[in-house]
């Protein structure tokens, strides 16, 4: 039996491990405590620890993780951002899940800026109380606007397809960009500087930090709509806040914060919240803020289970790959899968 501590536990995550757990043989030991310096010792006795994207996995806690016997870190995201590949590298094989459904985020990101820009949030609030008022909800048509996309991946592409259906012209920008896709690519520059709506998907690396940062709004036009589906250190939210005080940003759609992980996911009404930046962001009007919730359908929480599995499975099958492995054997962590013949090391 392969035994599994299984660390940020969900009511929604147990039953789809529990199902495809029991297919191979895979104990879960769910705990409900993110992973850090203080808890990976709860792993003990575990040879896999599986996390998910507010977990810490630095060079301290795979150096822990490694003294207990670990020999697998399975990510239950396809963003790896928050683990130290370099610092696992020959000691902890790590894999994640690269695809599990793009369509749900790429889906989210369109229900945020549909949300954002016909004011349904506020709508919705107002018939609830019976104000049938249609003041103050004036929106404007997506049709025959410009999205920017920076990224376009799985995600980034399917979210052009959604804003193509709606009229809209699509711009984006990508350092490897699709060959053979008639999407138009442009420089980031010419991207800021076009755009009506700006949705991040790409992921979060030393090159992508603060991506959005005060120079960057500067460029963007007046009533811009920036969406975040990606993560939260894509965008320096100071300057965001500084952004939508001068009237320049139009509105924030966030699915994700910076400094998310010690506040999104749990129920933090009735207390106090720590973070100003956050509790003001919150607090405008044309701000929406969701709580790291783009991934989360029955179909994606079904294929995150289902690879995740397979993917600790395959550990286990010593001659063969690992499956969606994250190797940093040549520093180019994801480019090189698809032509890799073994694993990691
Ligand atoms: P992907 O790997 O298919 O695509 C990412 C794209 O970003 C690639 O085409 C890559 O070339 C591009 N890229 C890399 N560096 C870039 C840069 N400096 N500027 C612009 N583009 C750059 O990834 P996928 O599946 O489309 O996911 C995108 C991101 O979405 C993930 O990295 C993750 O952070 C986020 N995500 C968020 C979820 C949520 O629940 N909010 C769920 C799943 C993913």
């Amino acid at each position: 039996m392969i035994k599994v501590a299984f660390y940020d536990t969900k009511e929604y995550d147990k039953p789809s491990f529990e199902k495809y757990g029991k297919l191979h043989d895979i104990d879960f030991r769910f705990l409900e405590t993110k992973l850090n310096e203080d808890t990976a010792s709860l792993a003990s006795g575990c040879e896999v620890v599986c996390v998910f994207v507010n977990d810490t996995v630095n060079k301290d806690v795979i150096d822990k993780l490694y003294e207990n016997g670990v020999k697998l870190i399975a990510l239950r995201s396809a963003g790896y951002n928050n683990v130290d590949v370099h610092s696992a590298f020959g000691k902890i094989h790590v894999v994640h899940v690269p695809a599990y459904s793009p369509y749900a985020v790429a889906e989210h990101a369109m229900a945020l800026l549909l949300t954002s820009v016909r004011r349904i949030h506020k709508a919705y609030n107002r018939t609830r109380e019976f104000n049938f008022s249609l003041n103050g909800l004036t929106g404007f048509d997506l049709h025959g606007k410009t999205a920017g996309v920076i990224g376009t991946g799985k995600i980034g592409r399917i979210f052009i397809d959604i804003c193509k259906g709606f009229g809209m012209k699509v711009i984006a920008y990508d350092p490897y960009p699709q060959k053979e896709s008639d999407i138009v690519y442009v420089s980031l520059d010419e991207l800021f500087k076009s755009s009506d709506v700006i949705s991040l998907h790409c992921p979060l690396t030393d090159n992508t930090h603060h991506m959005v940062d005060s120079s960057a709004i500067e460029k963007m036009k007046k009533g811009v709509v920036i969406i975040n589906t990606s993560r939260g250190g894509l965008i320096d939210a100071e300057a965001l806040l500084e952004g939508i005080k001068e009237r320049k940003v139009g509105a924030a759609c966030l699915d994700v914060y910076e400094e998310e992980s010690d506040i999104f996911f749990e129920d933090r009404s009735g207390h106090i919240l720590n973070d100003d930046l956050l509790s003001r962001l919150i607090s405008m009007p044309n701000v929406l803020v969701t709580s790291h919730q783009a991934f989360l359908t029955e179909e994606a929480l079904n294929n995150i289970a289902e690879t995740t599995v397979n993917n600790i499975v395959s550990y286990y099958n010593k001659d063969g790959l690992c499956d969606n492995e994250l190797c940093y054997k040549c520093g180019n962590i994801e480019h090189c899968k698809s032509d890799r013949k073994e694993r990691c090391f």
